[in-house]
């Protein structure tokens, strides 16, 4: 098998950025040079302020920049002179035509496979780092072949990427494993071995996994299903403590002991967000129908509903501790990134909070201290589907810090974990005493200790328990 010497990935995004640039990091003899067409994305890897904020990206980005590591919108050349193409493009659903709202838009892979196919000149290898539907790789080959040079080999890996958000640098210092697909050929088998010595430069030979194309490709749709259905089963349970006076977090702890089961990702919240889990579960339930599977489809499809279910009772919920009317009501959110230490605000299960909220006539106070304000903007501005700004704005503003967001607030509503609203960090006293009364706060993400804001004086709605003044009823005791 060929050692790798240049590597072109295409996409620059929250994906093909941090992998590359490890990829870099680890393998000072190789060439690592990440492309887009997104200029002002190219210039922002180029600058000192990085198109995305992750713990400890910056330092190992500047460790090897213009060392061995390049961002470049010169696609072609990239493309040209590499040995191995990694296509990180992104996969978004569908919007319009068949399969729309569930099926994987693949315009773009397709559109980076036909560029990779057209300035070819010598053999590649080219790997699927995007997420993809079953057997897209057969569907890559196809345009390879049908439109390159006579006489050049393309081989086709998988090697879906498990990085979180957020964590996204010791993810991939440390992945618990490696994922590679190939097909079971001689020269597949080889260019996966290539593939293979990219990664052990710094990941154990054991971690690094391989295995036919269609079961990697599988393997990350199924992982993200996996991991998105426990927390909609425990965000299901969720529901149950709330009514019964049983706490969330108690039987998470309970079931998580069971190493089974095992304690990771069973944090219940206000509903699970991000670029991917929505996103890849309803490209299972779309191959899953396509395969004549409609009951498999239907049982995926609840996770989604499940989620989907949780974000309207978080806020059914705090509609009516308010007796049913939130009108010309100040609502503090805070927190806009669907998780903590990341700006990202995909599918942020704070979006969907803000426009029921606005449906209400509730006037809104939002911080959040990575996400920037006009991405806010752009994510409560749908053209076509929402409001237009200047509506948007009669009801919703951006606040510089937490206490001007909860100033003269009604409620306060943790949407995203970030360590700075802890109770131990962030002065809820303070904001209590600032706050109009009777002042309720409501914990979406379970950082906040209860029995301490009660004492406060704080009203208080957590995901998995009671609101505050709950009484189990006298003959259940
Ligand atoms: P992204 O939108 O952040 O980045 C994709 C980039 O590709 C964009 O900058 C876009 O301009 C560029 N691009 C699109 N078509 C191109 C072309 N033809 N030539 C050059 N550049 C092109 O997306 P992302 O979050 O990095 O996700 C990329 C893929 O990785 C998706 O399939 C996603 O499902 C998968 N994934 C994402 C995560 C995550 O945490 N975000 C984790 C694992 C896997
Ligand atoms: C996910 C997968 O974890 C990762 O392996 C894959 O490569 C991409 O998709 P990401 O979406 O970046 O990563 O973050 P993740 O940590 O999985 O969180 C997703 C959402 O679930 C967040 O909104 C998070 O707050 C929520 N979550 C997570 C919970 O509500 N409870 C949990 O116990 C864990």
């Amino acid at each position: 098998h060929i050692k790798v010497k240049k590597i072109c990935c295409i996409g620059a995004g929250y994906v093909g950025g941090p992998t590359c640039t490890i990829i870099a990091a680890k393998n000072p003899d190789i060439i690592v040079t990440i492309v887009d067409i997104n200029q002002a994305r190219i210039d922002a890897w180029n600058s000192d302020n990085l198109p995305i904020s992750e713990p400890g990206l910056d330092e190992v980005v500047k460790s090897c920049r213009g060392r061995n590591l390049f961002f470049s919108t010169d696609v072609d050349k990239a493309i040209h002179d590499a040995d191995l193409i990694f296509v990180s493009v992104n996969t978004p659903t569908k919007t319009k035509g068949m399969g729309a709202g569930y099926a994987a838009d693949l315009g773009y892979v397709e559109s980076a496979t036909r560029r990779i196919a057209q300035i070819a000149r010598s053999d590649k290898i080219v790997v699927e780092k995007s997420t993809v539907p079953c057997r897209t790789a057969q569907n890559m080959r196809y345009i390879l072949e049908a439109n390159s040079k006579a006489g050049i080999r393309f081989d086709i890996l998988s090697n879906p990427e498990f990085l979180a958000e957020g964590t996204a640098v010791s993810d991939l210092m440390n992945p618990d494993r490696v994922l590679i697909g190939s097909l079971k050929t001689e020269s597949g088998r080889a260019a996966a071995a290539s593939l293979a010595d990219v990664y052990a430069s710094w990941v154990a030979r054991d971690q690094i996994i391989t295995m036919n194309l269609w079961s990697s490709e599988l393997s990350k749709l199924a992982a993200n299903a996996l991991l998105a259905q426990r927390i909609s089963s425990i965000n299901a349970l969720s529901a149950i403590c709330e009514a019964t006076g049983a706490d969330i977090e108690e039987v998470s702890y309970a079931c998580g002991l069971d190493t089974r089961i095992g304690p990771k990702f069973l944090k219940a919240s206000v509903g699970f967000g991000g670029s991917c889990f929505q996103k890849d579960i309803l490209n299972l339930v779309y191959l899953s129908e396509s395969l004549h599977l409609p009951e498999v489809a239907a049982y995926w499809k609840q996770v989604v509903d499940m989620n989907e279910y949780q974000k309207r009772r978080f806020s059914n919920r705090v509609i009516s501790s308010f007796f049913n009317t939130i009108y010309g009501k100040k609502i503090a959110i805070l927190g806009f990134a669907f998780k903590k230490d990341t700006s990202d605000t995909r599918e942020s299960p704070a979006i969907t909070l803000v426009n029921h909220f606005r449906t209400e006539g509730a006037q809104i106070a939002i911080y959040d201290p990575k996400v920037q304000e006009s991405q806010i903007w752009i994510d409560l501005t749908e053209p076509g589907v929402m409001d237009d700004l200047t509506e948007v704005q009669k009801q919703v503003s951006i606040a510089k810090d937490a206490y001007a967001a909860c100033d003269d607030a009604d409620a306060v509503i943790i949407c995203t974990e970030w360590d700075e609203f802890r109770d131990t960090v962030l002065d809820y006293k303070l904001i209590y005493d600032h706050m109009k009364k009777p002042a309720f706060v409501f914990d979406g993400r379970l950082i906040l200790n209860k029995t301490r804001l009660e004492d406060m004086g704080f009203q208080v709605g957590t995901i998995g328990r009671a609101t505050s003044g709950f009484t189990v009823p006298k003959d259940w005791e």
